[in-house]
């Protein structure tokens, strides 16, 4: 399976950052790793016109089709944009009050309208893999098994602290996450590693087995965004 590398750049960047991003990526010529870029909502017309490698995805979306939901972001109005992916159940999007519940539905809005929804699950210190398996099982409760879909798994003491687990504890998460969709009757669906992956970690966390990364703070530097994104290219 080719590696995939999403970036969630979350509320950082600015005009000249994305347009930075845009002139330098599409520069780059890979041969096998694919990249997903995840911009904050205002950006996207930065990407429309000018991205030329890689593909867009966004870090939220409404569960509903249009209406009374202000300050929230409709599936038809991302598609204008080109969005095809989109990070749902992200841990910082939990903490301010996302249930399974309103992930689930997000997931079904998504897979309906031909946008494939990257699945964020993780545990803090507290919790183990039950946690996992709950939050995987709950947000395709509404979904049938031949949606395309994406996992990532993202331990919430690793985002953002320069911490990583073990390439065995990776591994030990993702097969079990690839279990519980397994037994689900949804097959060969990718799971990314999100968490502290950057240009000294990636390779180690690619090690466990994943399917890719979800990068943050690290896709804020571009300099070492593209050497993680060739350093993936070539790795065996
Ligand atoms: P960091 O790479 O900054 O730890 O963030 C990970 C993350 O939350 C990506 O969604």
């Amino acid at each position: 399976m080719r590696k995939l590398i999403v970036a969630n750049y979350k509320m950082n960047g600015d005009e000249k950052f994305y347009s930075l991003v845009t002139k330098k990526l599409n520069k780059l010529a890979l041969k096998d790793a694919r990249f997903v870029l995840c911009p904050p909502f205002v950006y996207l017309s930065k990407f429309k016109k000018h991205i030329k490698s890689g593909e867009l995805g966004i870090q939220n979306i409404s569960a509903f089709d249009f209406g009374a939901h202000t300050g929230e972001i409709s599936h038809q109005m991302l598609k204008e944009f080109g969005v095809r992916y989109v990070i749902i159940g992200h841990s910082e999007v939990r903490s301010s009050g996302e249930t399974d519940e309103l992930i689930a539905k997000k997931v079904k809005i998504a897979c309906g309208h031909d946008m494939i929804p990257i699945i964020c699950v993780g545990e803090d210190k507290n919790s183990g893999l039950e946690l996992i398996k709950s939050q995987v099982e709950k947000a395709i409760q509404y979904i049938d098994n031949s949606s395309k879909i994406i996992f990532a798994y993202e331990p919430i003491w690793a985002i953002g602290t320069k911490v990583t687990p073990t390439s065995e504890e990776i591994k030990t998460v993702v097969d079990n996450i690839k279990l519980t969709l397994e037994k689900l009757g949804f097959k060969d669906v990718p799971v990314l590693y999100g968490g502290s992956v950057n240009k000294d970690t990636y390779k180690h966390c690619l090690n466990s087995g994943c399917d890719g990364l979800l990068v943050g703070g690290a896709s804020l530097n571009l300099d070492e965004f593209i050497e993680i994104l060739k350093g993936v290219d070539n790795y065996e």
